[in-house]
């Protein structure tokens, strides 16, 4: 098959060293409108808290439901009393040991947060990010931001900017580009504004970490998401992704594939788990731009950092058949 020519999406993006940058990103949102974020983890679609008809356009461009709330982006501590009240001591200590970082808190929502960003809830998920230019803009802003990632939904998350403009194109106002985003997978999402606290999303930062830090386990996700990146079918790529669990299990299943799909791709970075996350959803995107049909990806042990990459493999692979009919 020949490989369909594609032309370039144009978007409006700028570098976040350039000088003129931070004072457009700030004058577009002032004004209403969506600017693509960098983030450590993935880059966000954001709109000011305070601007309803923009967050109600972050809803519209992303095709997500009203009710999957945004997670609030804040620049410091401070913060945190603007957006969020009743803060549990132990939430508190988790922000002041992992922020900034991929940590997001659920806590109770206060009048600042509407609930068209927390789709109707009265907790607020939100973080501080770990990116100097995003942090900067809030501060100039004078407003946290609400931000999902930059995908549509359902879709692999975008670790570049130009994945934000191939897949949102004209209906993102302004996208800043960092570079690609270090950790790569999205936070890790802790509940407390239940007791005890819950996890509701693996990422970025590993569970076994936070409890660390608490001194006591956090229970698990109960899969009865109260997340939407906890759907069955999310972070989807186009080709099939086939699970398995050894490099020889992925290279048996490859030779009996081969009579079913011309274009089989092994992914495996087990050994090094933060590159796995750093590069999984480029790894995800490329090979649909290769136009790979059938990918067998190698499920790294369900701890630490491999609880998130395990996650969103899961949730790519979804619930699709492994073969084609044949
Ligand atoms: O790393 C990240 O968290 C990235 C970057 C951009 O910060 N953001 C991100 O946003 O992953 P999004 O919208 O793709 O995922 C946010 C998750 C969703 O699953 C949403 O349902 C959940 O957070 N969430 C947000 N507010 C919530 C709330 N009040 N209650 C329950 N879940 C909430
Ligand atoms: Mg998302």
């Amino acid at each position: 098959m020949s490989t369909p020519f594609r032309v370039a999406p144009s978007c409006n993006i700028a570098r976040a060293s350039d000088a003129s940058t931070l004072s457009i990103a700030v004058q577009t949102l002032a004004n209403g409108g969506l600017v693509a974020i960098p983030t450590e983890t993935v880059y966000g679609l954001s709109a000011a808290i305070n601007n309803e008809a923009a967050i109600a356009k972050v809803f519209k461009v992303k095709g997500r439901p009203q009710d999957h709330p945004l997670i609030v982006h804040i620049a410091n501590i401070d913060q945190l009393h603007h957006v969020a009240v009743e803060i549990h001591p132990d939430a508190l200590k988790l922000a002041q040991a992992c922020w900034p970082g991929p940590l997001t808190l659920l806590l109770q929502r206060s009048q600042n947060v509407s609930m068209s960003i927390t789709g109707g809830r009265d907790t607020v998920a939100v973080r501080i990010p770990d990116n100097v230019f995003t942090r900067q803009l809030i501060i100039n802003l004078g407003s946290p931001i609400a931000a999902p990632s930059a995908n549509r939904f359902g879709k692999v998350s975008p670790t570049t900017a130009q994945h934000v403009c191939d897949d949102l194109q004209n209906d993102v106002d302004f996208i800043v580009d960092d570079g690609a985003s270090s950790v790569g997978v999205e936070s890790t999402i802790v509940d407390f504004s239940v007791s005890p606290p819950q996890l509701l999303r693996p990422g970025g930062i590993p569970i076994e970490d936070i409890e660390q830090i608490l001194g006591y386990t956090i229970r698990d996700t109960d899969g009865i998401s109260r997340a939407s990146g906890m759907l069955q079918n999310h972070y989807q790529p186009s080709c099939n992704v086939l699970l398995v669990h050894t490099d020889s299990e992925a290279q048996q299943l490859k030779v009996s594939l081969a009579s079913h799909y011309e274009r089989v791709r092994i992914l495996n970075r087990c050994d090094n788990l933060p590159l796995y996350a750093t590069l999984l959803y480029s790894d995800l995107r490329q090979a649909d731009a290769d136009q790979i049909e059938a990918l067998i990806a190698v499920l790294p042990e369900n701890r630490g950092l491999g609880a998130a990459i395990s996650d969103r493999l899961t949730k790519a692979a979804g619930s699709r058949p492994p073969l084609p009919p044949s």
